[in-house]
């Protein structure tokens, strides 16, 4: 079935965090992390038809997704997970609060990668447990792990690396090889893991593959917490729907400590979109990536031409982290919202003069922000 992600979506007036910043500008706002495609049709219609049973009462987690998370983790990944092993959870950004809380003790000490996705950090100050952000590293061209780095921030109560893979914002996926050396430190040095795997479906670079790292062995995997959820690829956060998968009982049940009190369970349209998603929009699925590839195609083009900025390649997410330090500007995302594109500070993500953009709109409306962001640049050169 063809699906037309160039079929322009108004929406304004619809409570988007994204578009309603922004409301009455002129602005074209790229900056939080959904796209502007509608969801699959499967998905949409599984809600309707969810609506029109018309009781929305409490709801059990449907054990036929459980079952639909465990057989796309084996037919994906090759990871065999059992369906018991799934914490259902609202959004992923609860399950990393629940991590920082719950797989660290007050006085424990945490490893996070720098720049990240902000959610990670908060999680830890709200927390108030303590950690080191490890500085990310660009090696032929891809934002990895500095290993000396990650040895040298370890303390003596480190206890949970947090790794975010595919890498936001960096748009990186980890080799297996990188993995197995992340791993294998985790289990020399007996620490936990949390990984957040919600990009893991979104991977523009042909021919590569995702790997969960707890899927590398039984020992990484009995340490591992592993976060994901269907509403990043198949466009429903709104809905909210997300899960982690947690081998050790104990481990688990630490996680889900304070289940029902502070946290709640998904809403039943995002039980019912995610199962719609995993059954029936595989199509929709490979057509909005190879429409994401032609959008990464083009900010990597406009980014290369534009002297001031860079970019690494971007192998996954739908998000482009650009290094603005060629600019003669301290505050790049304020010149380009003064020219009517809307981005993402880098400082949020740890990495001041940077910004992230994200690319999932329609490609018109992303070649005007381009256009716009062309203009910015040219008049930091003609003051
Ligand atoms: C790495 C990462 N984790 C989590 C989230 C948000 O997840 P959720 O909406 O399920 O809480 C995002 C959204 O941008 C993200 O990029």
């Amino acid at each position: 079935m063809p699906y037309d992600f160039d079929a322009p979506v108004d929406r304004a007036g619809t409570w988007s965090l994204r578009w309603d910043r922004h409301a009455g500008e002129d602005v074209i706002p790229l900056w939080v992390a959904d796209t502007d495609f509608r969801a699959p049709p499967a998905v949409l219609q599984a809600m309707r038809e969810r609506l029109e049973h018309g009781v929305l009462g409490y709801t059990m987690p449907p054990g036929e997704l459980r079952e639909a998370i465990a057989a796309r983790m084996e037919r994906l990944h090759r990871w065999k997970i059992h369906p018991d092993w799934i914490v259902f959870l609202p959004g992923v950004v609860p399950g990393l609060h629940l991590a920082a809380r719950h797989l660290m003790a007050t006085r424990d000490h945490a490893l996070l990668p720098r720049p990240l996705y902000h959610h990670f950090k908060r999680a830890l100050d709200l927390a108030q447990r303590a950690y080191t952000e490890v500085p990310l590293v660009v090696s032929d061209g891809r934002w990895v792990f500095d290993e000396r780095g990650l040895a040298a921030s370890l303390r003596p109560e480190s206890r949970l690396l947090f790794l975010c893979n595919p890498q936001n914002p960096g748009g990186t996926i980890f080799t297996r090889g990188e993995l197995e050396r992340l791993a294998e430190f985790a289990v020399r040095h007996d620490l936990r893991i949390c990984s957040d795997e919600i990009h893991s479906e979104i991977l523009l670079d042909r021919g590569r593959s995702h790997v969960p790292i707890a899927s590398l062995a039984p020992e990484v995997s009995r340490r591992s917490v592993t976060l994901n959820s269907p509403n990043k690829a198949f466009n429903f956060p709104g809905a909210g729907c997300a899960w982690a998968i947690v081998e050790d009982e104990a481990l688990r049940k630490a996680f889900t400590a304070d289940h029902h009190a502070t946290i709640h369970d998904p809403s039943v349209f995002g039980y019912a979109g995610s199962l719609a998603a995993y059954r029936d929009a595989g199509d929709w699925l490979d057509a909005q990536l190879e429409y994401l590839r032609g959008n990464r195609d083009r900010v990597e083009r406009f980014v290369r031409d534009t002297p001031g900025l860079s970019l690494q390649h971007v192998e996954a997410t739908y998000l482009a982290w650009i290094d603005c330090a060629g600019l003669p500007c301290a505050d790049p995302q304020a010149l380009f919202l003064k020219h009517g594109v809307a981005l993402s500070p880098g400082e949020q993500f740890g990495g001041p003069g940077f910004v992230r953009l994200n690319f999932g709109t329609q490609r018109a409306r992303l070649v005007r922000a381009l256009e716009r962001m062309a203009s910015a640049v040219s008049s930091t050169r003609s003051r």
